[in-house]
């Protein structure tokens, strides 16, 4: 029958057609659902092989049997090349390239004003001094008024404060812990307490919130010579080298006498008149300190009559812009970590 002579020839170069034209696994799948599915080409030729006169029935059977073994080879011969090219695409993308630079590991670093306030009082620690903590949402009575700073006393105006409305405030330095741990501890006593502070300031020497270190040392015969002894031990210590001192007489109502410190100035030793740090006055001023007033070692529970001391207090942040060369308090609170990782 010449008609399915015909159809053998034209299924087998559409077949040969459609798998060249196969490029996905997908794609010789319908392939090979096009000729040999139940519906496919060569099913319905080997199909109606029944409808041949039976002489011929043995030839034709034998050149359909040749065309599906010869596809089914095919297609499977394909279907492993296609499959070899995918694995070999998966290989290229995902190969890793050992000799590529690793990632590295970020680590950690304290902020500068933290590294700063460690610094401060591990050196004295080695001095004899304990760590002394307190709350910064303090009462009235610890942060003015046992210090010597009646509601009506004009000091109050120096420290512009952050009240609650149930008349406890944000302490506006750390004094307060003064009293607390006098009460606490009762004397002798030899303390450092650093913590953060609250005013209403801002500008570019002046935060919002920003740090203090205060020392209290409290004992009989307490000198001002050791007031200044201990100072200049703990700043020589901390810039690691030998420095000028300077005692400026000053007010607090909580030291009498009391004094504001000054050292020459780190950047320039006073020996530049143009010093951005120091503005060429060759001083920067460090700390406020003085004698323990009576009254307040009074409010502490202690004799005065007995024990006297001294009590000093540093801003810990402007310690850290002067060893650091940090040129604007507000750079230590903006949050750029690395810049704030260049002090490690
Ligand atoms: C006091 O706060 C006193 N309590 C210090 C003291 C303690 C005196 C014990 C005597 C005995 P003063 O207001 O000057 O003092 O602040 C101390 C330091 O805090 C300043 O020298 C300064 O370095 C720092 N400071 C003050 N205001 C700010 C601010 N807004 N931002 C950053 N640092 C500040
Ligand atoms: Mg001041």
């Amino acid at each position: 029958m010449p008609d399915l002579d015909l159809n053998i020839g034209e299924v087998r170069s559409s077949f040969e057609k459609a798998l060249g034209d196969a490029k996905t696994l997908q794609e010789l799948d319908a392939v090979r659902v096009k000729f040999t599915g139940k519906k496919g080409d060569l099913t319905l030729l080997l199909r109606s092989l029944g409808k041949l006169p039976p002489e011929e029935r043995k030839t034709v059977g034998q050149e359909l049997n040749a065309l599906r073994d010869e596809i089914e080879h095919a297609l499977e011969k394909s279907g492993r090349k296609i499959r070899d090219a995918e694995n070999q695409q998966i290989e290229l993308n995902e190969k890793i390239d050992v000799t590529l630079p690793s990632r590295g590991n970020s680590i950690g670093a304290f902020h500068p004003v933290m590294q700063t306030m460690h610094e401060l009082v591990n050196i004295m620690q080695g001095l004899g001094y304990s760590v002394a903590l307190g709350p910064e949402k303090e009462q009235d009575f610890y942060n003015f008024e046992c210090l010597n700073i009646p509601p009506w006393h004009p000091a109050r105006d120096m420290q512009d404060t952050f009240y609650f409305p149930d008349g406890t405030l944000l302490r506006t330095h750390t004094s307060p812990v003064q009293v607390r741990s006098m009460l606490k501890y009762g004397a002798p006593l030899r303390i450092v307490c650093p913590g953060k502070v609250y005013r209403r300031d801002n500008d570019p020497t002046h935060s919002p919130m920003f740090n203090q270190m205060e020392g209290l040392l409290i004992d009989q015969y307490v000198s001002f010579s050791e007031l200044k002894g201990t100072m200049s031990e703990m700043f020589d210590a901390f810039f690691g080298r030998k420095l000028k001192y300077r005692f400026r007489a000053s007010y607090f109502p909580f030291t009498e006498p009391s004094m504001e410190l000054d050292i020459e100035c780190v950047e320039c030793s006073g020996h530049d008149e143009h010093c951005r740090v120091c503005h060429g006055t060759g001083w920067l001023e460090v700390a406020g300190m003085g004698m323990v007033h009576p009254n307040v070692i009074r409010a502490g529970k202690i004799d005065p009559e007995i024990y006297n001391g001294f009590a000093f207090g540093i801003g810990l942040d402007r310690m850290a812009m002067l060893k650091y060369g940090i040129s604007d308090l507000r750079l230590l609170f903006d949050g750029n970590v690395s810049y704030l990782k260049g002090a490690e």
